[in-house]
């Protein structure tokens, strides 16, 4: 029986994914900041819970332990668990700033880095590491968030060259937009009183959201997506999954960079 580990997966693409693949007949290992308050995923055979910050290493550290001990051998982890600040990068504080990156680019480093030994012993394993199509353009007041998605892309993309030598591969998962709860309780506000001059722009911005050219893709379909990932033995690196992700990466990759940023600005930064 195949075996995955998941971050983040008390809710959206994490949860879902932990279901198809216990679906799927793989013996999943669900991790989450408080597995005490899941009510779901615990009613499932092949699903297994772990308590798991990725911004805590001792944590880290007790859940790979405790998973290697009861799995024995862990084929494909699933680095999903992430949040996002918005808003001006002004009013940003320096603890969202460490904060943002601490969780989505430094928690998803700690965690490879648990696993290495392990997947190294065993000349074998693949990492999936969640980026976004927000790692590969951006949007408007969402400066943090890009910056991680971003790093987490140069990191994947280098680290593949040194563990494909060693049998261990990488690839990347850039969902499009996904109908979970992360435009709600994942993303914070950066506000700062008295800071007015990004006002016009935000109102602008906020008028103009609906023009980013992403979709609600369901969770379920980004499970699909990354199974097939997990599965299809290609070589491939990045996974770009849903149309609306395809969409505008195809746009950049056809008018350019300058005229890509341009066309946003455009559409997300005008009077309506
Ligand atoms: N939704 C989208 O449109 C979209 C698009 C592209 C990429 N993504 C990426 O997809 C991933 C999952 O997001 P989602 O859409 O499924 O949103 P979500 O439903 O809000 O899930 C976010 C998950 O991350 C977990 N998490 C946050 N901080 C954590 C920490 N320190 N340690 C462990 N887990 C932590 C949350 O756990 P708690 O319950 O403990 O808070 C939650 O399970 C993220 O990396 C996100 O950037 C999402």
């Amino acid at each position: 029986m195949k075996t995955i580990v998941i971050t983040g997966s008390s809710s959206g693409i994490g949860k879902a994914t932990a279901k198809y693949f216990a679906e799927k007949g793989w013996k999943v290992a669900a991790t989450m900041r408080r597995p005490e308050n899941e009510i779901e995923l615990n009613q499932l055979d092949n699903v297994s819970l772990y308590a798991l910050d990725v911004t805590d290493e001792a944590s880290i550290a007790n859940a790979t332990q405790q998973i290697l001990r009861d799995f024995g051998t862990v084929d494909v982890v699933l680095n999903n668990a992430g949040y996002a600040v918005a808003g001006p990068f002004e009013a940003t504080t320096a603890e969202q700033i460490q904060r943002q990156f601490a969780t989505n680019v430094f928690g998803l480093m700690s965690v490879t880095r648990a696993f290495l030994p392990h997947f190294r012993a065993n000349k074998a394993g693949l990492f999936l590491n969640v980026s976004s199509i927000g790692g590969r353009v951006t949007f408007p007041f969402l400066s943090l968030y890009h910056s991680t998605k971003w790093a987490v892309e140069g990191f994947s993309e280098s680290l593949a060259y040194e563990l494909g030598e060693l049998g261990i591969r990488v690839k990347i998962i850039e969902p499009g937009g996904v109908d979970t709860d992360f435009a709600g309780r994942s993303m914070v506000f950066a506000v700062e009183e008295g800071l007015t001059a990004y006002n016009e722009a935000l109102g602008k911005f906020q008028a103009n959201q609906g023009k980013s050219g992403l979709a609600a893709n369901t969770a379920d379909f980004l499970a699909e997506g990354i199974y097939n990932a997990a599965t299809d033995g290609k070589t491939q690196l990045r996974y770009l999954i849903g149309p609306d992700a395809e969409q505008v990466y195809g746009m950049r990759q056809q008018i350019g960079d300058d005229a890509f940023v341009a066309g946003v600005k455009e559409r997300m930064l005008s009077t309506c």
